[in-house]
């Protein structure tokens, strides 16, 4: 595959696979993927792409809610550009029938368009070195009225979470709620909405944080919380007054 900054990418994603993160991010995303899903509104039968899958636990959380139902067979994919993480996620995804997890690029999906009736991505979009490929790539692989559901840790209106973007060893966007808003409606999604989710879990007192200056410094990170970001793809086959399609 891939280009330069993919290789880089995936070079520092392999090694927190090796390293065993792919179980650590379980926990330090759970409750606020946990909330994101809640507002993904699954049924059984839809499509699922979970872009930036990492070892695939959100991706059984969301074949267990697509599967088998009135509405037929439900089918999730999970995408990695980290090949470490796409094994890991295969070897422990060995029950599920309705999982496929690639190895690929969120600015090359590599899926036919207008496929995707959800889309899910936790604490992966910034580190995406051209967000527009990627937002091109996800609105050409949506269904039209398809939704998606992007969870950012890292973005400027929540200040604490500035104290590690200094530590990553590659590049990321630092953007603003107001600033990816604009981003979303310059690639023409709708029904744009951007909320903060706050990390309820229970911080022990005897915590230790590499990540930041101080434990009331984490306590506040999760406090003000991650910033979902939700958007459809409008539904081109009958387009609103105004639009005109050549
Ligand atoms: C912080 S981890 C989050 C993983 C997973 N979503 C979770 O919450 O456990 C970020 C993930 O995004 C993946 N990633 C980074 N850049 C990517 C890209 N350009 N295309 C696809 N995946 C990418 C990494 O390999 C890594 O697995």
């Amino acid at each position: 595959m891939p280009e330069n900054k993919d290789q880089t990418l995936q070079q520092e994603f392999n090694r927190w696979a090796a390293e065993g993160e792919g179980e650590k991010m379980q926990r330090h995303h759970l409750d606020i993927t946990e909330k994101a899903i809640r507002q993904m509104e699954l049924r059984p039968g839809e499509r699922v792409l979970d872009l930036g899958c990492g070892s695939g636990w959100a991706t059984r959380m969301l074949a267990r809610l697509v599967s088998d139902g009135p509405e037929g067979f439900g089918q999730v994919v999970g995408l990695d550009i980290s090949d470490e993480m796409i094994r890991q996620a295969r070897a422990e995804s060995k029950d599920f029938e309705n999982i496929l997890y690639v190895w690929g690029s969120a600015e090359k999906i590599p899926w036919e368009e207008n496929f995707f009736d959800k889309v899910l991505s936790v604490e992966s979009f910034y580190y995406y070195p051209d967000q527009d490929r990627a937002l091109n790539e996800l609105f050409r692989v949506m269904a039209p009225r398809g939704r998606m559901f992007i969870l950012i840790n890292l973005y400027k209106d929540n200040p604490y979470s500035l104290q590690w973007a200094d530590k990553l060893k590659v590049p990321v966007h630092v953007r603003s709620k107001d600033e990816y808003i604009e981003l979303l409606q310059a690639h023409a999604f709708e029904n744009i909405e951007a909320v903060q989710v706050s990390d309820d879990t229970p911080t022990p007192g005897d915590y230790v944080t590499k990540s930041f200056r101080s434990l009331d410094d984490l306590k506040a990170f999760k406090r003000v919380g991650a910033l979902l970001l939700m958007a459809s793809k409008p539904d081109l086959r009958t387009p609103a007054a105004g639009y005109t399609i050549y």
